[in-house]
């Protein structure tokens, strides 16, 4: 596995990789890699080509009050991970290499769909977001990129960036990797204290509460959030920040379940803010995987 810090070592190497006519697929991450991010890698290595992560705490989708400096970071057990699973490269750039003279000129503004839920919360998130994604894209020139669903609207941030700007790669979507309690794995999961770890589950435990309310036939969104209040109301460490039933694709609050919504939240335990989403809908539907 080569690590390389720098734009133009990358793209020596990613121009030998296109010669030889191999397909390259990315896979882009802020590291503190856990069993998330390997699925997604592991998914990449089935497409055989040459697998490229990327691992950049990205500055500008943090707000001023965020944990940009406490987000958990730890290359060296990264590259361990990453090298089991056979990845081909890891491009690992410092915030100077990304952002000359710490400037960021050009932005990629994902309109509307990035100022909603999420992006309400932390104003210029997605605009981050987006135009990392579009440098790197950029960068490495990927046939494929493989994002997973616990960070939804990410998903559909990407893609209409992707479809907007007519960019040339495939974006896969995972599905959500949980611990076996439920909870959504995420780097922040680290920062969690014992206490609130405990309490984390309660999250997945109430999307789970209108899921079976859904499947009960009961399709209002009155009834379906109602069912996840009433699991997070016996939790009050966890803080509910936004809880919404939404369209799949725009993401527009909806009233019924149309026959399948996307269940999102964001909650914080003291200082960790966590997100989870779930597909509702009077069908049992698995979260799919595949080409969006
Ligand atoms: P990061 O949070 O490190 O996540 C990298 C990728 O792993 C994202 O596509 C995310 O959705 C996926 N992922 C994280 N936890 C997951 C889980 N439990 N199950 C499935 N997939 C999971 O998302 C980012 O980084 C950044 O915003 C990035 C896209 C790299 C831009 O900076």
């Amino acid at each position: 596995m080569k690590v390389f810090t720098t734009v133009e070592g990358l793209r020596a190497e990613l121009t030998e990789v296109r010669r030889a006519g191999l397909t390259i697929e990315f896979v882009p991450t802020m590291g503190a890699l856990h069993e998330g991010h390997l699925r997604l890698i592991q998914r990449a290595r089935r497409d055989g080509g040459v697998v490229v992560v990327s691992i950049f705490v990205n500055p500008t989708q943090f707000g001023e009050s965020e944990d940009f400096e406490t987000y958990p970071r730890d290359l060296d057990a990264d590259l361990a991970l990453a090298g089991g699973l056979g990845v081909g490269m890891v491009f690992a750039p410092a915030a100077v290499e990304m952002y000359p003279g710490g400037e960021v000129r050009t932005t990629v503004d994902p309109g509307p769909l990035g100022g909603i839920l999420e992006g309400a919360h932390r104003p210029g998130h997605f605009t981050g977001v987006a135009t990392v994604c579009a440098k790197l894209f950029s960068i490495v020139g990927p046939d494929r990129v493989y994002v997973g669903r616990k960070d939804a609207q990410q998903v559909a941030v990407l893609k209409q960036m992707v479809n907007d700007l007519n960019l040339a790669v495939e974006l896969v979507a995972c599905p959500t990797v949980r611990e076996e309690d439920g909870l959504a794995m995420s780097s922040r999961n680290r920062r969690l204290s014992p206490d609130q770890r405990r309490e984390a589950p309660a999250i997945f435990e109430a999307l789970q509460a209108a899921s079976a309310a859904a499947r009960a036939r009961e399709s209002s969104a009155d009834a379906l959030l109602g069912a996840c209040r009433a699991v997070l109301d016996r939790h009050p460490s966890v803080r509910v920040q936004y809880l919404e039933l939404v369209d799949q694709q725009t993401f527009e609050p909806v009233d019924r379940v149309p026959p399948d919504a996307l269940l999102v939240i964001a909650a914080q335990l003291g200082s960790v803010r966590l997100i989870d989403n779930t597909i509702v809908g009077t069908a049992e539907r698995p979260e799919r995987e595949g080409v969006v």
